[in-house]
This record gives structure tokens, sequence and C-alpha cells, in this order.
């Protein structure tokens, strides 16, 4: 179904934001803005609203588990959680499971993660090791997935008869990341992810960063609210009051490409709700959190403006790993939020953000997800390991973990309405949720492309 509503689409302009857009901004900066960044493709496709069975119904989760999840390209991990032959993951999305195992130096295979024998989860936990062999009766696989060993093979005279190989995954690569998708007939990820985002990330060198952070929680919604509030900024101004000196989230630039889409909001510009025009100084104070009365830790002076300061001091913090090609990347790519987001549920920040988020069922239940933030940060020299996985449950705030610095705070914010969403959502008198039609035009995005594999019916082996 294509809620394409072409004669309200056509007649009505596009309405954005009073101020400056984020267009608008980049005409200030100091470096040349290339014009693949500069490229604007809003996603505009109707005005219906969508229905709360998509975040409410187990029914709708049992088609996204059949349809969405078994033949989407999906991030299983990053290839530095898989750095020696033999090397693994278990990467669990609703009720499937899947080892992600390094083979050799350049191949990485993934299987589903279950025993051909009677069935037992042939791992559970992350590791290294030189076979798979199952704890159940010790049947055994070699690492490329072919059959090692059956215990009392006498005993299983059909076995001759079976291809007992693991069955494989396809895998796919890009920028560092390691994608799985469980459908034998899937296009590459390379076609997955089209030729706009691979060309962005060529620009910020993904390959070489390291996992600095990495906090997973579990959250009382279905994973597509956690999702959603990271999908649009006109939250910001409610949700996260703070920001609105020298956040100019309304005036945020929504872009989507097929299967990958970007939201674009801009710093140092104050939000046109707010009812007075913060100096510059008072958006840098607000924007690092000093109080009046405090010295600036950078230096600040006449004439001078956030972009200008926080630009520059980010380009010599980024010097260290990326010597002098940090004069040529624009403030922007210093300062401002790239949320890029690939479908179905992973958001890799570009430009220098370090935020990567993904959104998951938790296992087979739809009322409750995972919500992973990593960070990814460059490196000098050697590479140092990925950081461990840090759990929080349900009630454990993100401000728990230092690592994540000021954007625990940000998060918990966001985290306080997503179960309030999942419960009002029950409550609501409507069928339905209204959509803005720009700025949460990437929600309508996300529902769009599930609908679509939803309507392509069941995986045909
Ligand atoms: S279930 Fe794995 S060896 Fe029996
Ligand atoms: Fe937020």
């Amino acid at each position: 179904m294509t809620k394409i509503d072409s004669k309200l689409n056509d007649e009505l302009p596009l309405g954005r934001s009073p101020g400056p857009t984020w267009q608008d901004v980049l005409d200030t900066d100091s470096r040349p803005v290339p014009d693949y960044l500069r490229a604007e493709s809003p996603y505009l496709n109707g005005f219906d609203d969508i229905p709360k069975s998509h975040y409410l119904s187990r029914d709708w989760h049992e088609l996204e588990k059949e349809r969405l999840w078994s033949r989407v390209w999906q991030f299983a991990c990053r290839e530095e959680h898989l750095p020696h032959v033999g090397s693994y993951i278990v990467y669990d999305i609703a009720d499937q499971s899947y080892l992600v195992v390094r083979v050799s130096d350049s191949e990485i295979k993934a299987y589903p993660n279950a025993c051909l024998h009677r069935g037992r989860l042939l791992k559970t936990y992350d590791g290294r090791c030189s076979e798979f062999r199952c704890p159940f009766h010790g049947w055994a696989w070699h690492l490329d997935g072919e059959l090692k060993q059956i215990s009392a093979e006498w005993d299983f005279p059909q076995a001759a008869e079976r291809d007992l190989s693991l069955p494989e995954v396809k895998v796919g690569r890009w920028a560092g990341f390691v994608f799985i998708n469980p459908d034998a007939n899937c296009e590459s990820l390379d076609e997955f992810l089209g030729s706009e985002i691979q060309q962005h990330f060529a620009r910020w060198d993904f390959d070489n960063r390291y996992l600095a952070a990495h906090v997973s929680r579990t959250i009382r919604c279905n994973w597509k609210i956690a999702n959603e509030a990271f999908t649009e900024g006109y939250h910001v101004n409610a949700t996260h009051p703070q920001a609105v000196t020298y956040t100019g989230d309304p005036q945020s630039q929504i872009d989507f490409w097929g299967n990958t889409a970007r939201e674009l909001s801009p710093k140092g510009i104050p939000c046109p709700m707010l009812k007075y025009t913060p100096t510059e100084e008072e958006m840098l104070r607000d924007a690092l959190d000093v109080r009046d009365g405090e010295p600036l830790p950078v230096s600040f002076g006449q004439g001078d403006t956030l972009r200008g300061v926080l630009s520059a001091a980010g380009r010599e913090r980024f010097r260290a790993t990326f010597g002098d090609r940090v004069d040529e990347l624009t403030d922007a790519e210093f300062l401002d939020a790239w949320n890029y987001m690939v479908f179905p549920n992973f958001h890799p920040w570009g430009a220098f953000n370090r935020i990567v988020y993904r959104f998951r069922p938790n296992g087979d239940d739809h009322e409750t997800c995972i919500f992973e933030i990593m960070y990814l940060a460059p490196f000098k020299g050697e590479r140092p390991p990925p950081a461990k996985v840090v759990h929080l449950g349900p009630d454990d705030p993100w401000t728990d973990v230092a690592e994540l610095e000021k954007l625990a705070m940000v998060a918990e914010q966001d985290t306080f309405n997503m179960a309030r969403v999942h419960d009002g959502l029950k409550v609501l008198r409507r069928d339905g949720v209204m959509l803005s039609r720009y700025q949460e035009a990437l929600i309508r995005w996300r529902h769009d492309l599930i609908e679509a594999y939803i309507e392509r019916g069941p995986v045909k082996s």
C-alpha cells in the first residue's frame, strides 16, 4: 500500500520553520561545502495516520518477524568485534539468533545459531573458538560451517544422506559495520544502502574508528517508539528545553534516499520558538553548560560566534587522529547533529558525532525493546579493544554510565517519554498517531518501508 495523497502533496507548498535553514547556516561555513553534503531530498508521502496496531498488536509483531527481520539487512556488529580467526558474536533479533564469525583474515560468515541435531543454541555468548561444538551431545562444525564430527556417528546412518553443513546467512560489510541478511535471495548490501550514504561516510573514515562505549538498555515500549524518539527534532523544545537557546531543531533538514535517511540539525542558532534572541555568548554558555559567573573553558572575544569557537575546538580535537585533513572539513561537520539512519533500526551518526544507535525488539516481546548507544571514536596508533557492553535494566538510568558523558542526561530525557508513549497509545481514543509533514517525515518513511516489506509476503526459500 502506497500512502500518497498526490492531490494534497502537489497542491500544498512545503512549509518550513521560520528562521534560517540548515542550508542557510552552511552558507556561513568557513570551509567549502561539497555539493553531495548539500543535497536535499525531503520525504513527502501523504498525511495518513500511523495505525496504533503497528506498535501494539502481537499480529503486527509476528508479521515483522516473518517478513521484515527475516529479509532485511541489519547491523550485527563492528568488524573490530571479530579481530581474530574464530572470533564470533551472537546476534539476536526477535526470536532468531545468528552466529557471526571470522573464518579467515578476509572472510566473515554467519549461521543460524542452532545445532542441526536437536536444535540447541550453539552459543549463548560472544568469544573465540576453533570449532562450534554443541554443548548438548557434542556435534561439532568447522568455523566455515562444514560438519566436523557427529558423536556416536554409527547411530545416525541417515546422516550420510543429508547436508549437515551449517546453513549460511548473507553477510555484508560497510564502513567497519558488519551486517547480516537471513534472506538467501536478498539484494546486495551495496544496493540496499545506495550510493549517497556510502559517498558521505567515505569522507569520515569510519573503518578507522573504535568502539569507545557500548550501553544496552531494556525499555518498556515497542522498538519503533524508542527508535522514533531519535527520528525527529520536533520534540527538542519540550523534551530537551535546555537546548533551545543554541539548537535550531525546527530548522533541521530531513533527507532520504531509499533505505537511508538523515536529519541534520544546526547548532549555534536558537530555536525560533524562543521568545528572545540570545547572544552568541549565552548560546555558548548553554551549549557548554557553563553557569553565569563561571569562566568559559574556551577563549571567546568580541565578534566570536558559537559556531566559530566550537568548530575550531572540534577541529583541533580531531587533528591528532585525522591530521591536517581537518582543515578541509566544514564547521558543520564538527558541530551539527548528523543523525543518519539506515532502515530499519540503525543510526550511525555521520561526521564527528561519535554516536551510533540501534533499536531491536527485546527477544520475542513486542512490548519491550533493547535500545543501544555506542560511541565510535577515532584513534591513533594501535586500535584499542572495543568497549564491553554495559547492560541496563528498564529502571537503570543512562546517567549511571560515566562513559556516555553529557549524552546520558539527554538520552534520559528521551527515554522518559518512551514507556509513556507505549502506555498512552493504549489509552488514545483515535486509531492512529498523527505526524507532521516535514519534521516527522522520517517516522512515516520507516513505517512505509516496513509496510512494503510486509506486503511482499513471507520469504520464499
Ligand atoms: S542438540 Fe546439539 S548435539 Fe544434540
Ligand atoms: Fe531527544
